[in-house]
């Protein structure tokens, strides 16, 4: 049995460091209403002319160094990505000419949830063996389509990039466990108008920017995401009691704290970083990840549950053994 097994993480965030205070200047907000609401503390803005793809190469090479892996042995590079560099060619594609990888590369969109989109994917691709190395990245710059003028969204988002390296293993005896033992994807388009960017390609021609009912995606968040973590662990034969770590889309701390509520796993036993990063969609749980790892935090046989909701509605989780 072919299993893609965890075999490396990294992740990159621009230099600049946007407090909560700094809003104060051009809207009418408080670092003390961003905290209570959402937990975020801080975010990373990309620089001027830096681009998603910039992101993306270095999370993506973070982790091929800590895998240990050649970029030569890549056979496929996944970005999923809401804000890519250009319409085309895909970011994944720019990543690859960078790091002088082979094999085939394509972006994934499903906005928050896209991480989650592009495991199962990649996890397809290995299973299938189609691939036996996928380096899986989420890569985002939402700074590029915030309204500066919209206090309910601007302070929520940031601009990140986080990576893994899924590689081939031959599930035997103690490994036969080990790696993606499940997936569970969900979406409906009827919840559009919930959230989405008012422009595009082939609408207006413009970039466009963020428009968000965020109460309406708060009740959606906590029902939906309890209900496809639980999902795609009884697929692999697992409960919430198995879990060691939840490693969520780091959208609000609200939302992640009543999805563990739901599940009844404590605090203690989910990673945190929408404090320093805010909410960098696709990017936000592999950057979880490269953190929480590059901390220690991880060790062999743990159960990790990602789990995300964004634009769509799409939503979906992924539940690997290490
Ligand atoms: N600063 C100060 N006041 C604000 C701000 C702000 N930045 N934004 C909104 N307010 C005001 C509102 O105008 C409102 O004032 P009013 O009562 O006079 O009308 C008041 O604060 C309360 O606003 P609510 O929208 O009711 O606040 P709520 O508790 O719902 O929190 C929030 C808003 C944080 C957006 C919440 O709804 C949320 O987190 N939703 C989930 C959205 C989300 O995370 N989306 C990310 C993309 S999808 C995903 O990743 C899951």
């Amino acid at each position: 049995i072919r299993r893609a097994a965890l075999k490396g993480t990294g992740h990159y965030l621009p230099a600049r460091v946007v407090e909560n205070s700094e809003f104060e200047k051009w809207v009418d907000t408080s670092d003390e209403w961003i905290r209570a609401r959402s937990g975020i503390e801080r975010r990373h803005f990309a620089a001027e002319g830096e681009k998603t793809s910039d992101l993306a190469v270095h999370a993506g090479r973070a982790a091929l160094e800590n895998a240990g892996i050649s970029a030569g042995d890549v056979d496929a590079i996944i970005v999923a990505t809401s804000t890519p560099d250009y319409t085309f060619p895909s970011v994944a594609t720019v990543v690859q000419a960078a790091l002088k990888t082979g094999g085939y590369a394509f972006d994934v969109q499903a906005v928050c949830a896209g991480f989650v989109y592009a495991m199962a994917n990649a996890n397809a691709l290995i299973v299938s063996g189609q691939a036996d190395r996928v380096l899986v990245i989420g890569a985002e710059t939402f700074s590029r389509i915030m309204n500066w003028e919209d206090r309910t969204t601007c302070v929520l988002f940031g601009d990140g990039a986080g990576a893994v390296v899924l590689e081939v293993q031959e599930g035997a005896g103690d490994n036969a466990d080990t790696g993606i033992l499940a997936t569970d994807l969900n979406s409906d388009g009827t919840y559009r108008d919930l959230l989405y960017v008012d422009g595009g390609v082939s609408s207006t021609q413009t970039a466009g920017v963020l428009v968000m009912q965020g109460k309406e995606v708060f009740r959606h968040a906590v029902e939906k995401l309890a209900a496809t973590a639980e999902t795609a662990l009884g697929k692999a034969g697992l409960t919430a009691d198995d879990v060691t770590w939840i490693v969520p889309h780091q959208a609000n701390l609200r939302i992640i704290t009543r999805t563990a509520q739901k599940m009844g796993v404590p605090m203690d036993r989910v990673v945190l970083t929408v404090q320093d990063h805010g909410n960098t969609s696709a990017a936000s749980i592999p950057l979880a990840l490269s953190v929480a790892n590059a901390e220690g935090k991880f060790k062999p046989d743990d159960v990790l549950v990602m789990e995300a909701i964004g634009g769509g509605l799409a939503w979906g989780s992924v539940v690997l053994r290490l």
